[in-house]
């Protein structure tokens, strides 16, 4: 993919050969890379790796409220720190958080808190740090997803994961999954987060130009996607344990030769 200079947009979103500029299909993601577990302060963790954006979110509780005041008598609380290192973006992004970063910490509190059984914990709190490392377009919609599977990670009782990605329009054409440049260059950018265990929409935001019935099938196109990336993290989470599985059982195989001596 070219170069692109701040606020130098192209011409055009594709190429002579119809597919974008980074050679993907309309309907088509970037590659998407999960794991969990990599940070071992943390009670649970995930890494996302979706095109360009790499992600880290690290995950604490059920643990006492610092400051105190905002703990709930009657329920958990879930905080999520949105942040983006100042090297993740083209021009230099100001260390201290922005409205954005405010913006999108509280949007990925209110797709996470549906999912959680907070009434069963009062007094305490689930912090959620994100850090995004790299930003190519899509950050919401990644640390949503690599946010829930740090919560799962951290063995946290949930009542399912929570997926997210958005569609958009480029060039007047429908495409899955937008860069930063076709967020910045398209005329839509629609991301949606669902929450599995009764799939509902846990978020929807709009930034452009569509009608209702393009609205609709925006809606169609996502959730097909949204499977996928549902599966990527259910064997992220899967192959954990069945490494965990593995170990223990060359464990007890090692014991048992030691035993047999
Ligand atoms: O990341 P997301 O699409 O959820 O949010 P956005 O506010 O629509 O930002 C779109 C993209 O613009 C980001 O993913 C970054 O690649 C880029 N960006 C940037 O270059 N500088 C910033 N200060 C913030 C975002």
């Amino acid at each position: 993919m070219p170069l692109i200079i701040k606020d130098e947009y192209p011409e055009t979103l594709f190429r002579e050969d119809g597919k974008r500029l980074d050679g993907r299909d309309n309907n088509e993601l970037r590659p998407i890379k999960m794991e969990v577990g990599i940070i071992k302060n943390a009670d649970g963790s995930a890494y996302l790796e979706w095109g360009n954006n790499k992600i880290f979110a690290a995950v604490y509780g059920p643990r006492e409220v610092h400051p105190h005041h905002l703990a709930k008598p009657d329920k958990g609380i879930l905080r999520v720190f949105y942040r983006m290192a100042t090297f993740s973006v083209f021009d230099r992004k100001r260390p201290a958080p922005g409205r954005r970063e405010k913006e999108i910490s509280m949007i990925v509190a209110d797709c996470l808190e549906p999912v959680l059984f907070l009434e069963l914990y009062p007094g305490t709190s689930f912090e959620v740090f994100i850090e995004v490392m790299d930003a190519d377009g899509g950050t919401r919609c990644a640390s949503i997803t690599v946010a829930a599977l740090a919560l799962a990670d951290a063995g946290i009782p949930m009542k399912s994961l929570v997926s997210a990605i958005a569609v958009g329009k480029i060039d007047g054409k429908k495409v899955i999954d937008l860069s930063g440049i076709e967020d910045k260059a398209g005329e839509a950018d629609l991301p949606i987060a669902i929450t599995w265990y009764n799939e509902e929409i846990s978020l929807l935001q709009f930034d452009g130009d569509m009608d209702l019935n393009e609205m609709n099938e925006f809606l169609d196109l996502a959730k097909e996607f949204l499977k996928s990336i549902h599966n990527i993290q259910l064997d992220t989470l899967k192959s954990k344990y069945i490494k965990l599985q593995e170990k223990t059982s060359k464990n007890k195989k090692d014991e048992d030769k030691k035993g047999d001596k």
